[in-house]
């Protein structure tokens, strides 16, 4: 007997489909939007545990709210995570990314209300949060830093422009109409690949595996397993006291010492060569309030084994 009707948006993307996965092995009837049913690129979906019984698919674009209503309608639950994440810079961001994540949210959270849904998870993301030249040097970020939309935009960084625009409307909405909004804000999300396709943050592990740079930033990097960030998605909705927004994420690593640790438990890619150029300063960010709601991580060793056997079995890094 399925629990009770949960919408995700964007069930087959990456993250997407780790809900979908989380949710059904939960015993929740569950109704996925995606723009193309039919298309190739959701086959696994009907490959999910209770597929076959308890999940629906609707097709649906964010900036078509009759569209998300009809996906909406019924369901207690929303857990919103489509949003274009690009991975090259776009010619027309507004059209292309600021309309669909800031519009689309706000189409999402009227169908909600509409819906009289009684929890929406928004995925925002840490690019809604650490984007703040105003933030002290030194201090960890927390929940209370905001990435600084004037800054996005001067440095032309639009994905975090349109993550700290969506999300900061959805709190703007959820005051205004009383809707229970919960946000979460992962950070640089690694893991297993479900789909047949290759997303934008799968591709930053992927060419550290295979371009054999001759020379590379060494970023810092706040990592987060997309297995973990279902589970933090699936907590913030369960547990009643959840409110506002929650960084999520696990592992604070150099590049320089994610390519050592891959090296050491996969010596054969085409690594970057021996130079590493120093830039900027840790990004450090703080996922004490999600933890002390009772979300928990794997260990990055993990993740970074099960991501690349799934490349690998993809046929990814050959
Ligand atoms: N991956 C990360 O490192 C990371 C980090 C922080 C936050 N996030 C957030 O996590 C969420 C999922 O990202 P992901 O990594 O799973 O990326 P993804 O695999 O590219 O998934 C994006 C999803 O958004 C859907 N989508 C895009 N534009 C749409 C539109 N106009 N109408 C309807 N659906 C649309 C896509 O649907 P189709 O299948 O129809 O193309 C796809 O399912 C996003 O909100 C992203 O900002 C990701």
């Amino acid at each position: 007997m399925a629990k009770g009707k949960m919408c995700v948006t964007g069930g087959g993307g990456y993250l997407g489909s780790w809900v979908l996965k989380l949710l059904l092995s939960n015993d929740y009837a569950v109704h996925a939007t995606v723009r193309l049913p039919g298309d190739a690129k959701y086959a696994h979906l009907n490959q999910l545990e209770k597929a076959s019984d308890n999940l629906k698919l609707f097709k649906a674009d964010l900036l078509d709210y009759d569209s998300l209503c009809s996906a909406i309608e019924g369901c207690t639950g929303v857990f919103h995570v489509a949003c274009p994440v690009p991975s090259t810079t776009v010619p027309n961001p507004q059209v292309e990314m600021i309309e669909p994540a800031v519009k689309g949210t706000l189409n999402v959270l009227k169908a909600c209300l509409e819906a009289n849904v009684k929890r929406v998870v928004v995925v925002s993301s840490a690019s809604a949060v650490s984007w703040n030249p105003r933030w002290p040097k030194g201090q960890i970020k927390d929940e209370a830093c905001w990435s600084d939309k004037e800054y996005c935009t001067t440095t032309k960084n639009w994905y975090f422009f349109s993550k700290t625009e969506a999300e900061s409307e959805a709190f703007e909405f959820a005051k205004r109409t009383g809707l229970d909004v919960v946000t979460v804000c992962p950070t640089l999300v690694l893991g297993p690949l479900p789909q047949p396709s290759v997303n934008a943050s799968s591709l930053v592990l992927i060419k550290l595996l295979k371009e054999g740079y001759d020379a590379l930033e060494n970023k810092h990097r706040s990592i987060v397993d997309v297995r973990d960030v279902a589970q933090a998605l699936h907590l913030v909705y369960e547990k009643p006291e959840a409110e506002g927004r929650y960084i999520c994420t696990a592992h604070s690593i150099m590049a320089r010492d994610l390519v050592d640790k891959l090296r050491s438990i996969f010596p054969n890619y085409n690594y970057p060569k021996s130079s590493f150029i120093k830039v900027g300063e840790e990004d450090m960010l703080s996922s004490e309030k999600l933890q002390k709601l009772g979300w928990s991580y794997r260990p990055l060793e993990e993740t970074l084994v099960d991501s690349v056997e799934s490349y690998r079995k993809a046929g990814i890094l050959d």
